[in-house]
């Protein structure tokens, strides 16, 4: 898909951050976006600033963990533009704690949303990009898809998981012309840290032994405000992958995603966790 102008692309998680900044930056190269998110007044807004005339842009509200409720985005999608060329699996959140201190029942929500609603979005599109021999699937993963860090192990599991799902589908749909990659963002100014609160409260609020754990990471959280990019860092590596032929299997950014990647590959564990401080 060189061209972006007249392409409809799915984006999941519209209504703020990364997917929100996405949204409008293919609107600016002239895509017809689908916007998927559950606060329909936030998808409202931004299809209103996308395009007044509702010609391009559709809003389509609903719980991306709902079956019934990916199926109707699809089919809305269609109804409206007739095909989907592209899908970008951005909607997702964090949960954080100890471990022994998440219910199972946090850590399936967390993978239901992160991964598989993901998985069964994309099952939902890929059959017509396949018959059609054309389309592009971009997940949005995360520099914690290969960095775990303590107290986040169930939300950089569900990014690792989207790594080695995002590495199987590339080549089963090359064959067919359907092109996939994986964008791993840093650290970006979005919702984010305030949903992962949010989700992970009654977990925080007393992490008894591990509260050294989590002092450092506030630590760090605060450290990387410093360096955190803006969404609009990684909207641009989605029209990039989107814009390519040949798109590359993963794309990274900001720059310190780049920096925390290469170290993560050069050094041996200890040595990188203790240079992250992720060692007690
Ligand atoms: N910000 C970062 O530092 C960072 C770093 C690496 C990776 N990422 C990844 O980037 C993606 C976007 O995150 P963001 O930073 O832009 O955070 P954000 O501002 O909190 O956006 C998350 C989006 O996901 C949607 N969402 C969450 N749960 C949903 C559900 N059950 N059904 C439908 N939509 C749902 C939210 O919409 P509603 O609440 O309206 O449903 C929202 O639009 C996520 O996959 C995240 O893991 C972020």
């Amino acid at each position: 898909m060189p061209a972006l102008a007249g392409q409809v692309v799915l984006i999941t998680g519209a209504s703020s951050g990364i997917g929100e900044a996405t949204a409008r930056r293919l609107a600016r190269a002239g895509a017809k976006v689908v916007l998927a998110a559950r606060r329909l007044d936030r998808l409202e807004a931004l299809a209103r600033e996308i395009d007044p005339t509702g010609v391009t842009v559709l809003v389509v509200a609903g719980d991306i963990t709902s079956e019934a409720d990916r199926r109707v985005l699809v089919t809305e999608a269609l109804k409206k533009f007739g095909r989907i060329d592209a899908l970008v699996n951005n909607a997702g959140f964090g949960t954080r704690g100890a471990l022994e201190m998440v219910p199972v029942e946090a850590i399936r929500r967390n993978f239901e949303t992160n991964v598989f609603s993901l998985l069964a979005l994309t099952q939902l599109v890929v059959p017509a990009m396949r018959e059609r021999g054309n389309g592009c699937i971009v997940n949005i993963g995360s520099v914690a898809g290969k960095i775990a860090r303590p107290l986040s192990s169930i939300y950089d599991a569900t990014k690792h998981a989207l790594e080695a799902f995002t590495d199987g589908l590339r080549g089963e749909l090359r064959p067919f012309g359907v092109r996939v990659a994986l964008i791993r963002p840093g650290f970006i100014q979005t919702e984010f840290i305030a949903a992962a609160d949010k989700a992970s409260d009654q977990y925080l609020a007393n992490v008894g032994p591990y509260a050294p754990f989590w002092a450092d990471t506030r630590a760090g959280v605060q450290k990387l405000r410093r360096v955190a990019g803006v969404p609009d860092d990684i909207a641009r590596l989605v029209e990039c992958a989107l814009r390519s032929d040949n798109p590359a299997p993963r794309y990274s950014g900001p720059f310190h995603a780049k920096i925390f990647l290469l170290l993560k590959w050069l050094l041996p564990d200890r040595v990188f966790e203790y240079a992250l401080r992720l060692k007690k």
